[in-house]
Order: C-alpha cells, then structure tokens, then sequence
C-alpha cells in the first residue's frame, strides 16, 4: 500500500502511539482488501458505545488512545448507548451507568460529538458522493443507497482509527466498479407498510450475500420505509447498498422474484408470540426521524397508553428538540420518547420487560436473543392500536 511521507511517519510513530495504531489498523485493513491508498474521509460514525455490549476490556482500550492524546481529525458522531438520562438510567444500578458514563467520557476526550444516535444523517446529511468512514450497518446501507454517500461497513475500531487519522482505506465500496447493482428484484405488488419493507430485508438479506440488488418496488416510498428496508437487510446478510427503482444497464443480470407467501412467512418469523399483552411498545430502530415522531402524535392525539404497558419512542437528543410540540403530546398520551439510547443493547431484563412489540425488523429479530424477550412484530398502526386504550 502507498503511504505519502507524513502517513509513513505517522505510521512509525513519530505522532505519538495513538496515531500510530490508529494508522496502523487501517493500513492493515487496507492490505487484506488490496487498497492502494488511503482516502480522505468528510465524517466517522463509531459504534460498539453500548457498556452492555462492549465490556471492560474495550473500555481500557478507550481510555489508552484518549490518555495517548488520540484526537478524532474529522467531525464524528456516536452510536447509541444502553440507556437515557432521563427515564431508564434512574432505574439502573449504580455501577452500569458509571461503567456507560465512563466509555462516553473517554469519547468525548477524543473529540468525539456525543450524538447517541444510529441516524447521524438526521443531525447532518453527508453530501452525494462524500467518502465516509461509518460502522453501524443501517447507517452504512441508508448513507451508500439513499444518500449516495459512500462508505463501507466498519467496525467500531476501524471507524475510530479512521476518525483519529482523518482518513480510511481506498477499497469495497469507495470504489466505483464496486457499487454496480448485480441482481434484480422485483416486488412492485408486494411492499404496504414499514414493517414489510424491513422483512423483506430480512429476507433477501438471507439469500443475497454481498450482491447489490436493484428492488423495483412500489413509488413514492418514503425514506422511512426504506430506512427499515436498508436496516433489515444489513442484518441477516453482508448487503451494504441497494438500488430502488433504478434502471439495470445490463439485460443479462440475475433475477430474483420473492413471492407474497416469503414475504408472509417473513413476517411471521419475527413474531416469536401471539400474546396480545405486551411489556413493551418500541418504535424507534433505527431511531425516529422528525417526520416519524409527528405522524405518531398524531396517532395518538387525546388517546391513553393502557396502563401495565410501556410505550417508548427512540430517536436522537437532536430530532427530540426539534419536536417538542409533538414530544409533549405523546408524553401527555403516556407514551416515553427516550434519547441516547437504543433498546436492543439496553438493559431491558432488568427492568422485567419479557414481551417487545416493534414495527422493526431489525429489532424483532435481535431481542429474543440479546433482550432474551418474545416479539410481536406489526406496522406502527397495529402497535399503536395495541399501545392506546379504547
Ligand atoms: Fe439503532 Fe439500535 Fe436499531 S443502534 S438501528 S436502534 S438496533
């Protein structure tokens, strides 16, 4: 791999052994993919900021490089944590939230902005065409398909390494040749609501490796919709782009037709449960745009959560203070709308939850295991009607 002289003498230690290993990590990321170079990225996105799921020893690992003067050289932003301060973190014992409290600090000295959000691109929309070094998979899938932003799938270390030296390694998807859609899918009869666009990603996430589909489905899709598509399919496969609606240059590519009994059977899988009575009411992952958090409230406008159940909306301290008026509405409704967070690496067992409902694909198929919880997985309308009384 070339290496100008400045990122040679990084690399040798000349910049002290934060730099050093972060240069490091990415030089060798870059050998086991054959890049060339390193690139220039415009924002780092770091995930694994959850102490529930990151343990102790990555937590020493943070507070090295930030004791070494490690320095994020670009603008980057955090994902969630394992609780709110608000709600949840009242509820924890007291050596969790130091342990949390402590990864963030460790964070924040590196420069890091303390965003706690899977959807960065809420707080800032990376322009078209910018290089990025982002780890949180429905990050990566929504920045590369929806936004032209490009980026590949990185790890927690890798995207702060990138973040430290400013820089990331030229190979996978900041390379054009790599970003060509090779297979076909053709659902236009099939997709409604949000909740089928996420099994449909759970279920060509399964079958289609790496491949980049172009989906020709209905028009006018909302960008929420193909945020829990783009989510889902990051989750069962290594998918990290999808085309919508695009024309294919190319006649001869692989076509696969995914039929409305998949598609059911999809929907059904995530629902380990019928139990009507739920803990837990959750929309919110990938967490909630503006837009989202309006069209609840409207729902729920006058109406009660039923008492015995939990309602909890996720989304970003940002988008939150955008929508107050709407915040306060599913507030006075009895409804949680939590930030910093997300439910999937929270500490729901703890605080007795054992049945999640969710319009997330991505969630229903993580919490039996991580939140070691049943699901019930429906579109927004059926959990609100399932959340609200009367
Ligand atoms: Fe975000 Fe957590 Fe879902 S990080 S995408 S809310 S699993």
């Amino acid at each position: 791999m070339y290496l100008t002289k400045e990122e040679e003498r990084i690399y040798d230690g000349e910049h002290g052994w934060a730099n050093q290993i972060c240069m490091r990590i990415l030089v060798r990321l870059g050998e086991l993919f054959n890049a060339t170079k390193l690139i220039p990225v415009s924002s780092a996105h770091v995930a694994g900021v959850s102490y529930k799921t990151l343990g102790d020893a990555p937590a020493e690992f943070l507070r090295a490089l930030a004791n070494a003067n490690g320095k994020a050289k670009v603008k980057t932003t955090l994902n969630p944590q394992s609780f709110d301060q608000e709600y949840l973190s009242r509820k924890l014992p007291k050596d969790i939230r130091e342990k949390q409290s402590n990864i963030i600090e460790q964070f924040r000295k590196m420069g890091l902005t303390t965003s706690l959000t899977c959807t960065p691109y809420y707080l800032e929309r990376p322009k078209p065409g910018s290089h990025l070094a982002w780890a949180e998979s429905s990050a990566v899938v929504y920045a590369n398909s929806v936004l032209n932003a490009w980026t590949n799938r990185e790890g927690g270390p890798s995207a702060l390494a990138a973040a430290i030296i400013g820089k990331t390694a030229d190979y996978g998807m900041h390379r054009t040749e790599n970003r060509q859609p090779n297979v076909l899918v053709d659902v236009r009869n099939l997709l409604q609501n949000e909740a089928e666009f996420g099994a449909l990603g759970i279920y060509l996430g399964k079958i289609l490796e790496d491949k980049i589909p172009t989906i020709q489905g209905p028009n006018n899709v909302s960008e929420t919709k193909l945020k829990q598509l783009g989510a889902a399919l990051a989750t069962t496969g290594m998918v990290n782009m999808f085309y919508y609606n695009t024309q294919l240059e190319r006649e001869e590519t692989e076509k696969i037709s995914v039929e409305a009994k998949d598609l059911k059977r999809t929907v059904e899988s995530l629902s380990t449960t019928e139990d009507v009575k739920v803990d837990l009411i959750f929309i919110g992952c990938p967490h909630c745009s503006l837009n989202e958090i309006k069209q609840i409230a409207w729902l729920m406008d006058g109406k009660k959560v039923r008492s015995g159940t939990r309602f909890w909306v996720c989304t970003s301290r940002y988008v939150k203070e955008k929508s107050e008026k709407y915040v306060k509405r599913i507030k006075n409704s009895g409804g949680h709308v939590l930030t910093d967070m997300c439910t999937i690496v929270s500490w729901t067992e703890i605080l007795g939850i054992k049945t999640i409902m969710t319009n997330s694909a991505k969630t229903a198929y993580y919490a039996p295991t991580l939140n070691k919880a049943e699901t019930v997985f429906a579109p927004l309308k059926q959990c609100l009607k399932t959340a609200l009384e009367g």
